[in-house]
């Protein structure tokens, strides 16, 4: 079981309320879910041992608030790449917080984020089935991130390697290429650094 953390700040509530749905999403995925204000996080130290985040602020002035942005310089140090991420706030018109603060877990941290996106909620969509089960629905998509396997661009994630491995060693082209007595070859196994002869 992963342990995702929800970290957020909320004026007025919206966004805190959002935060309790996520969580509820990502237990229901099968993992932990711990929620936090923003305020309760003190070092770069307070990240660690969590598989995901999750970062939560309204959208106020068409920006984030000014907390959220320490917090943000604070969770740099936090050795977040590679790990599971969202983020989601609360707002009324514009709703820009959430995409800015994605943005910055995606390109500065190079965390594995959710292929929802940035997850923006109307104010008046909080306190209804619809925006509940939205909610749910974002923290079921981090949790299932979690157990997927972060695979950076132009590299092969293990099962690929193991796959191609498979493959080579009981594909039916090579057994039959054993039987016959063809002349054997050396397959190169860069990233693995493994080598068979077929
Ligand atoms: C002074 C002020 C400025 C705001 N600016 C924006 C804005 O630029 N874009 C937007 O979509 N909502 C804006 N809002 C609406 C808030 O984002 C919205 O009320 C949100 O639900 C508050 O979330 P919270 O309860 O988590 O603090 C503004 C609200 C206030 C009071």
């Amino acid at each position: 079981m992963k342990k995702v953390m929800i970290a957020y700040y909320s004026r007025t509530g919206k966004t805190e309320q959002m935060a309790e749905y996520i969580a509820e999403g990502v237990r229901f995925s099968g993992h932990n879910a711990e929620i936090k204000k923003i305020s309760e996080i003190k070092n770069e130290k307070d990240f660690s041992g969590y598989d995901g985040c999750i970062f939560g602020c309204p959208t106020y002035h068409r920006d984030m608030t000014e907390n959220m942005k320490t917090f943000l310089f604070l969770a740099q140090k936090g050795n977040l790449g590679g790990k599971a991420g969202g983020a989601f706030g609360s707002h009324t018109h514009t709703g820009d917080a959430p995409k800015l603060i994605f943005d910055t877990m995606e390109f500065v941290y190079g965390m594995n984020m959710v292929n929802l996106g940035p997850f923006p909620l109307k104010e008046n969509m909080v306190g209804t089935r619809e925006g509940m089960q939205a909610c749910q629905e974002y923290g079921k998509a981090v949790g299932k991130n979690c157990s997927l396997e972060f695979c950076p661009q132009g590299k092969k994630t293990f099962s690929e390697k193991f796959f191609e491995m498979y493959y080579m060693m009981f594909s039916k082209d090579n057994k039959e290429a054993r039987k016959n007595g063809k002349p054997g070859r050396y397959v190169a196994m860069s990233d693995c650094k493994l080598w068979l002869y077929l």
